[in-house]
Parts: C-alpha cells; structure tokens; sequence
C-alpha cells in the first residue's frame, strides 16, 4: 500500500506521530492496532445506533462495513457511537422536547470525537430524523473529508390487503377517540405498520433527510432510498468506507460540497417531493454551519418555480420503498436535472459533479405513478411547502401546502399553552369545525425544543376534521403531518412574538397561495397587548433543556445554538 500522502494524515499524525505521542499509541495497541495501523489515516465511522427504536437498529453493522471500506483502501477506521431520540417513540410526552434538541448533541458529538481524537475523515451513518441534520451539521462544522450513509426506511406495513405506515396508527387514535374504529383494529395497526428495521415509510423527516444528503452530494449516488434490510445498504456501506479515502487523497472538503448551489438543488428537491417541513430548519442549520448564507426567503422563492413531481406520503400515497422500487431519489434527481431545476456542476462526494453522477447511473425506471415523468401534469404546480409570512408570523411559519386539502381558512382561535391541553381538547370533543387551534409556548427557547405535534395533528384528522379545523403553533410537526397545520412561527411566543397575545375567539386567517398568516386584530390593539405581556417563567431552570433554551436561536434562522460570548 502506498504511503498516506502527509497532507491526508495531518490531524491523526497530531494525536499518533513522534516519540512524545508514544502513550497515545500505547492506548491504541491495547486494542491491537499496529505501527503500520496508526501510520494510516485515520478515518472516524460515527453511527447514530441505539436500542430505543427501530429506525438505528442496524447502523452499527453498516458501520462495521463502512471500515471495511476503509481498509480495502489504505485507511485505520475507528468506529463510534453517536445518541439519538426515536420521535415516534418521544412523541406526545415531555421527552419530544429532547428530539430537536438530540440534533445539536449529535452534531457536537462527532464534533468531539473527531476533534478529541485526531481523526482525519469520516463517515456518517445515520437513521431516525436527527441523526441525518445533525451529521451533516458536524460535517459542515469541522470541513474535513466526510460522507454519510442514510440507514435507510422500514418495509411497507401492511394490514387487510393495505399498504399501511405509523401514520395509520397515530391517526387510528384520533379515530379512536371519535368512535371511528374500535381497539381492535387500532391493535391491529399497532401490529402491522412497522415491519422492520427502519425508518418511518412515508417521506417523513427521516427519509426526507436521507434524501437530502444525496441531492446536497454528501452522499453517494442511490445510497438513500433503498430500505435499511436491503443488501445493497452493506454495499454503500463498504462504497462509503472507500470513498472517504478517496475524499482524503483528492482533498475535497465538506464545504467544497456544500455550495449555496447545492443548497439550491436540496431546497428544490424538497419543494419537488413535499417532503418534511422539519427539513427546512435542518437546512438552514446545515448552511449556517458551513457558512452559506441561507435564508427562509429560498425556500418561498423556490417553492414558486419547483412543481411537485412526487406522490409521497404524507401528502399523497406512497413510500420510501415505493420509491426505491421505481427508481429511488435519482429518478427524483434525474427528473428535475432534465427539467433544468437543478445545478448539474456542484461537486459531490464522488469527486464527480452530480450531472456526472448522474449520467453514469443506470437507472431501471418503469411506469409508475410516484414519480411524474417530463412533460406530464405535475401533482402539484407549485413546491410541497410554503413560508408564510404576517401580522401572526413577521419572521416567518411554514406550512406543507401539499398535504393540506385547503388552501385557505379564517376561524376563531382556540388557544392552548401547551401541545397536551391541546390534545385533551381535541380528544373530549372540545374542537369544532372551522376552529384555529393556537398552541404556543412550544418553540426553539418556550417548549423548550420545539416539540412535534403529531398527536395532535393526527387526532385532528383522526377525528375527521382535517379539512375544517386548522392548527398553528411555535413548535414543529412531525413528517407525518397532514392537514392545514402552521408550524415553526417566528417570533415565538416565548420571546413576545404576537402568537403570545392571541386571545380565545380572535380570528385568524391562513391564506397559503398568498403566504399569509394574519391575526385579524388591528395593529394597535396588537401592539398594545405585546406592551402588557409578561414572559411567563422559564419551564426549566436546570439541566440540559435549560441550558438549550439559554442558547437557541428562533425557528426561521435554523434553531442552531450560539454561544453567549
Ligand atoms: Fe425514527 Fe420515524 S421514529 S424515523
């Protein structure tokens, strides 16, 4: 094997070269690393891995591939571990406050395993929503050679004869709670939705995310959308493993990547797919840890040229591996490259650009209905998700247009200072048509953490009001989410943001194909009530959610963490 150009092995050869670092090796023979070993690259394999669900089941053993692929070209990998929160796991219970949360520990610890260690790459493999944002944000931060393996989505579940996911079941509750179907069946869809290993089926956080690391180009080719129990995940796994050798000899950096072009290209692909409104936060963290100037206005810009060309749950009817079975995120990719909406010339982790990549793929793609081909209808005109903006939202809310049956609505706010007041409203039949559910206090610095709503939003839908009752909160919404439901709105109340001094039967109006988010209340009379408001005291005034609510930002700039300097 070739001697490691010095360049390549600079930060490892800190911690292990020379007589002084004879102790820091001696740690190293311990676990049977050799001379020859730790004259190498070093190239860190971080899996997100945890028992707590299934979606990181199986990160582990993809990471133990990774390395392979590292030693077939010349590298040392050492393999580590990252923590994660299952969201559908934390959903509808104060842990969901550690999920956004989860991201930043994340981030920081690649950051210090890397760093403390003196590893000269990395590989990421990743899983459950955060584990991708949080990767990549690590990626970004540190800029030295890396790439990541999304762990990939559960199997369809299926129950009499129906392609079936979580969703079914969190919505099962709402039909439950409204006499809608019996406990027997909900069981039945608790049994049945996921069948494997896995992340959730539908083009929730996860697989949005996974997809998102592909079209950034930190991610191989094809990588993402074949389901975690597919043999080729072992495949990209290795693929990995060599490639980021092959970043290390090229030199090629995460922010030689990760361009404002390629973010162009992710915010398209999003807006293509109607993919997660999670992913937008994720985003802008993700560029403002690479120093790319992204903005909330992106996304709407984008969202005005970039028609919807997927037909993905939860806004239509199929799955990650529906998608996979057609294609995957290529044939996304491929589409909207032919259709001019992507950069072809950003550079990738192939060291090829992604109209490279994308000409030398073979893609077996047959008729279907989940992709739109060129030329036809799209099953939208305009991008899956749209940023509102108005007297309720200066700064900023999201909305996945796509999966919201109505475009417009104006009704009486009903208004909750907590997810489960809200809950229990909806569940004792508290809620009625054309009614605005307010729920506040849950952002980025209030929850703290910004919990995701989908308990609530599936027991909306569940009790079938999905199309007459609309939802807005400063916290977020899960993948899943469907109907007219508002999220991420900044200013939160927390901070005084005129979400806080909505009172019970204002009105308020939605008005998506104008961006629109207005509290139908005069200026003055807003103004006036943001000059009595009291902030309400802090939900946690030790610990780890303390210290986050201390230091995050607000929603439409990526509810990354700064530092009080
Ligand atoms: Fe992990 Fe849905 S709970 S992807």
């Amino acid at each position: 094997m070739a001697a490691p150009a010095k360049k390549a092995k600079a930060r490892s050869e800190d911690v292990y070269g020379g007589p002084m670092k004879a102790p820091n090796r001696a740690y190293m023979k311990a676990m049977g690393l050799s001379d020859s070993d730790l004259s190498r690259p070093i190239i860190g394999v971080g899996a997100a891995w945890s028992e707590a669900g299934p979606c990181n089941l199986h990160t582990l053993m993809l990471g133990r591939n990774a390395k392979s692929g590292v030693a077939s070209k010349g590298g040392t990998a050492r393999l580590f571990t990252t923590p994660l929160v299952i969201d559908g796991v934390a959903m509808g219970s104060e842990g969901m406050k550690y999920s956004l949360v989860s991201r930043e520990i994340i981030a920081n610890t690649v950051e210090m395993t890397l760093n403390a260690h003196g590893y000269d790459g990395f590989v990421g493999i990743t899983g459950c929503d955060k584990t991708t944002p949080g990767m990549l944000m690590a990626i970004a931060r540190l800029n030295i050679p890396s790439i990541v393996l999304y762990g990939g989505t559960t199997l369809n579940g299926s129950l009499l004869g129906k392609s079936i996911t979580m969703q079914d079941v969190f919505e099962g509750i709402g039909a439950y709670v409204g006499n809608r179907m019996d406990a027997k069946r909900l069981k039945e869809l608790e049994d049945s939705a996921i069948p494997t290993t896995g992340t959730c089926a539908g083009l929730y956080t996860a697989n949005t995310m996974g997809m998102m690391a592909e079209v950034l180009g930190m991610a191989l080719p094809g990588s993402s959308s074949p389901p975690a129990v597919d043999g080729l995940k072992i495949k990209y796994a290795e693929e990995s493993g060599k490639a980021s050798m092959q970043l290390l000899e090229s030199g090629i950096r995460p922010r030689d990547i990760l361009t404002y072009e390629a973010f162009e290209n992710a915010i398209t692909a999003l807006m293509a797919t109607g993919g997660s409104t999670n992913v937008v936060i994720h985003l802008l963290a993700i560029a403002s840890e690479a120093g790319v100037n992204v903005t909330i206005d992106d996304f709407e810009r984008i969202s005005r040229k970039v028609p919807e060309i997927a037909n993905m749950k939860p806004g239509g009817k199929h799955t990650m591996e529906d998608l996979n079975n057609v294609g995957g995120v290529p044939l996304i990719m491929k589409r909207l490259l032919d259709s001019g909406l992507l950069h072809g010339s950003v550079l990738t982790v192939t060291g090829r650009t992604l109209k490279q990549n994308m000409s030398s793929l073979h893609l077996n793609t047959y008729p279907n209905d989940v992709v739109s081909p060129k030329g036809k209808k799209p099953y939208h005109a305009h991008g899956g998700i749209t940023i509102l903006k108005g007297s309720l939202a200066p700064e900023g809310a999201v909305i996945k247009g796509a999966a919201s049956e109505i475009a417009r609505h104006a009704g009486p706010a009903r208004v909750f200072d907590s997810e489960e007041d809200a809950f229990d409203a909806v569940a004792n039949g508290g809620i009625r048509k054309n009614d605005v559910v307010v729920i506040r206090y849950e952002g980025p610095r209030g929850g703290p953490g910004m919990r995701e709503m989908l308990a609530v939003t599936a027991a909306i839908v569940g009790r079938d009001l999905g199309k007459s009752v609309a939802l807005i909160t400063d916290g977020r919404f899960s993948g899943a989410t469907r109907g007219m439901m508002v999220g991420h709105v900044t200013p939160e109340a927390y901070v005084g943001g005129p979400l806080a001094v909505v009172k019970e039967g204002d009105m308020i109006e939605i008005d998506v194909p104008r961006c629109r988010l207005n509290l139908l209340v005069p200026d003055k009379e807003i103004a006036a009530r943001i000059k009595s408001w009291k902030r309400p005291r802090p939900k946690h005034s030790s610990g780890l959610l303390a210290q986050y609510s201390s230091l995050v930002s607000d929603a439409s700039h990526g509810a990354v963490l700064r530092p009080a300097l």
